[in-house]
């Protein structure tokens, strides 16, 4: 079984971290029978800055021959804010129809939480956010801008199948995952009369083909402080892209910061993308500093969603260990570099 896997490490810190991926997934590789062929693709700040270009209609084209992408992050300060994060991650988000972005919520020791009396029993929560509509989708536009009669629009998108597709994909991931096979819907339908009427609607239909998950709502509102104060209810959520920026947010720090922090942006009729959520890291690139263990679970994250639960459960195991035994970078509050980290994980796998 072998999994061809496209390499973005891209700018700062991402490919420091990504090369610690590959790592671990080599090493995976000789101890089990998965197998991967990595290929590396140079997209980012040097490319932009020698060729002006982001990511042409080629490369989308080659990447469509992967089985995944994995990716480490892009922004650079030589480039202008925006155009590498837009014209790379976003482009490619939307150019190979990763409608949803999976976000895991789980915190691996109870010192990382700033959860009082919260542990790794209580925050486990997978959050199943719309990625390609929403307020994101970019409609909208100016009435006599820059005067004091300004009109400014920004419309909110949903279609029918945009909603129905991830609620089902929620739904499937509800009933897989192992713990209360319980989906809540966090929306606004209260204010949001038509746009959340259609969730709402959508939910319970789809919720008929899948008896043995229990329906939850939740208002966004109430979600940020039930995150905080009873974050034990939740399993599976799904939401809307904007609010799912925001809870995903919320969720990363209550699972220990951007250490921590992994993103799926799935297609799953086809190419997957998957990263650590933290960014390019400028300030310390180069210095072999960077905590590669959000890179690792976005690794373990990808092999899980390509078919491989009991090897991803190997690197997470690995990573366990490495928290317990302050095998980590500084920022964890341990003594090792980043490819110390990597070597580690390799060390203790299997
Ligand atoms: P950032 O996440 O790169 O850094 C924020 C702070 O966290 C910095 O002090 C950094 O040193 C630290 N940090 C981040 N990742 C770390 C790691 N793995 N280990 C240790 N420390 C880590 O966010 P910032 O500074 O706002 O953005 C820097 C660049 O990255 C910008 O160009 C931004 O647009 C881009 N960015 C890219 C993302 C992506 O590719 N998905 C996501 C967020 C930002
Ligand atoms: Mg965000």
């Amino acid at each position: 079984m072998t999994k061809r896997i496209a390499v973005i490490g891209g700018d700062g810190i991402g490919p420091e971290v990504t090369k610690q991926g590959v790592k671990v997934l080599e090493k995976l590789s000789q101890i089990t029978d998965l197998d991967f062929e990595f290929e590396e693709f140079s997209i980012g700040a040097d490319h932009y800055l020698a060729t002006g270009e982001l990511v042409t209609d080629e490369v989308k084209a080659d990447l469509l021959n992967f089985d995944a992408i994995y990716l480490g992050a892009v922004g650079d300060p030589r480039v202008k804010p925006g155009v590498l994060e837009h014209g790379i991650l976003l482009d490619l988000r939307f150019s190979l129809d990763q409608y949803i972005n999976l976000r895991p919520i789980k915190l691996l020791d109870s010192k990382f939480t700033p959860l009082k009396g919260k542990g790794p029993k209580d925050i486990d929560m997978m959050i199943v956010r719309e990625n390609t509509e929403g307020l994101y989708a970019g409609v909208g536009g100016f009435f006599k801008k820059g005067t004091k009669d300004e009109v400014a629009t920004q419309e909110m998108i949903n279609t029918y199948k945009g909603v129905e597709r991830v609620i089902r994909y929620a739904y499937e991931y509800a009933q897989k995952r192992n713990k209360n096979n319980k989906l809540t819907l966090c929306d606004k339908s209260n204010v949001l009369t038509y746009s959340h009427d259609l969730w709402q609607r959508v939910f319970k239909e789809v919720g008929e083909k899948y008896p043995d998950v229990t329906q939850h709502h939740m208002l966004v509102d109430a979600m940020t402080m039930k995150m905080v104060r009873n974050p034990e209810i939740f399993d599976v959520v799904v939401t809307c892209n904007m609010f799912g920026d925001i809870i995903t947010d919320l969720g990363a720090e209550i699972q220990g910061g951007m250490g921590m922090a992994v993103s799926g942006n799935i297609n799953p009729e086809g190419v997957s993308m998957f990263e650590p959520v933290h960014g390019s890291a400028p300030d310390i690139a180069g210095q072999n500093k960077a905590n590669p263990l959000a890179a690792l679970l976005a690794a373990a994250m990808m092999v899980e969603v390509l078919g491989n639960p009991k090897e991803a459960q190997m690197i997470q195991k690995a990573i366990d260990l490495s928290l317990a035994e302050n095998q980590t970078t500084i920022d964890m509050g341990g003594k090792l570099t980043t490819d110390g980290v990597g070597d580690y994980i390799c060390s203790v796998l299997g």
